[in-house]
């Protein structure tokens, strides 16, 4: 039986509201019967994705998908040996799968330059960047640049990446920009304090807070490069995957995952709303969104709340101090 659409609207919202439900499998087992069609096969034929943190989790299930699709696929992690398992893992699963396994530390702005000056050089048309690699360190730790960890790799390290990566990526047609923030933001709306204290210095550090922080600034930064990249004709969003089962929740959360084990997705149904908005060509009737099971949704927990446009622009002045890079968004 198909529900009429106005029935559909308030039940999914429904279930983005009540967490577990929205968050968990429950939420793709449901909506799955009205949500859009999937990319047609071959959808991704002849076209580049760079897909940061792909050696395991997420970023592994993505990439296995865009594979399948046709993609080529630039595998980026930290360690060679961890890229060429998943590589392999990948080849196992999609026999005929274009995969590139590449070295890139996105924490680390020297690293993000070389990578990005080899790719300009071989890959002239790039059709996704996919920011995907994240962390959360049980303490204060400080990227190469001597940058508070989460920050260095879920905010300053990939809007450098970005903006170095642009010509690529304005070269290719319907191409796209996605982020892969977490519903953890919604527990840290953006704060005057944040405009000082970027760095985390200040207060006891607790990595899940550090975490929170950085998955709000994702959205926000999605939203800044939306308007920056909208005259290349490059579109931007940003997405939570729900709580889905990895390596990486597995070792930072130990306690939620041992709780939530019996309803968390599989990585690859975590990975959906990234693998749809990067082969569907409806990511690009729209940008600067944010996303979860295929559907854009509220940045905030309630839809009537506002952040304060200079505070905004305060923050996104800093990070873009800290990436090197100029501040005006377009
Ligand atoms: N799983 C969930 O339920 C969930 C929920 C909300 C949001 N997310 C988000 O989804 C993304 C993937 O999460 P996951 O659960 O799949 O995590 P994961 O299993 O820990 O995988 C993280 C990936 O990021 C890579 N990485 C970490 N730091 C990096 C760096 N500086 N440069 C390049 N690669 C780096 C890791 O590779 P190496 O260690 O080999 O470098 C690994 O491939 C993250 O952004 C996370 O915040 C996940």
């Amino acid at each position: 039986m198909s529900l009429p659409r106005p029935v559909t609207d308030v039940l999914d919202t429904a279930l983005d509201k009540v967490v577990p439900a929205g968050y968990s499998s429950i939420g793709p087992a449901l909506r799955r019967r009205w949500w859009p069609a999937d990319p047609p096969a071959g959808a991704l034929t002849g076209r580049h994705v760079v897909v940061t943190g792909a050696s395991r989790g997420l970023g592994l299930a993505a990439a296995t998908e865009l594979a399948r699709l046709g993609a080529t696929v630039h595998l980026l992690g930290r360690d060679q040996a961890r890229l060429d398992q998943a590589a392999a893992g990948i080849r196992v699963a999609v026999p005929n799968a274009d995969v590139l396994p590449e070295t890139c530390d996105v924490s680390d702005l020297d690293d993000v330059r070389a990578y990005a000056a080899r790719t300009v050089e071989s890959v002239p048309r790039l059709h996704a960047l996919v920011h995907n690699a994240g962390v959360m360190p049980p303490s204060r730790t400080e990227s190469a640049q001597g940058h508070e960890l989460t920050l260095a790799t879920h905010v300053v390290g990939p809007l450098l990446l970005t903006e170095l990566l642009r010509p690529a990526l304005a070269a290719a047609d319907d191409s796209r920009v996605l982020v892969m923030s977490s519903g953890g933001m919604y527990s840290a709306p953006l704060q005057a304090s944040w405009a000082h204290d970027l760095q985390y210095r200040e207060g006891t550090y607790r990595g899940i807070r550090a975490y929170a922080r950085t998955k709000r600034l994702q959205v926000l930064l999605a939203e800044q490069l939306a308007t920056r990249l909208a005259a290349d004709g490059v579109v931007v969003h940003s997405m939570h995957p729900g709580w889905a089962s990895t390596e990486g929740i597995a070792e930072s959360m130990p306690g939620f995952n041992r709780v939530v084990r019996p309803i968390l997705r599989d990585a690859r149904s975590g990975a959906d709303t990234l693998v749809w908005l990067t082969a569907s060509p409806e990511a690009t009737t729209s940008t600067g969104l944010f996303w979860a099971d295929r559907r854009p949704r509220s940045t905030t927990y309630l839809p009537w709340s506002t952040e304060d446009p200079q505070l905004r622009r305060q923050v996104w002045d800093a990070v873009a101090t800290m990436a090197g890079i100029e501040h005006a968004p377009a």
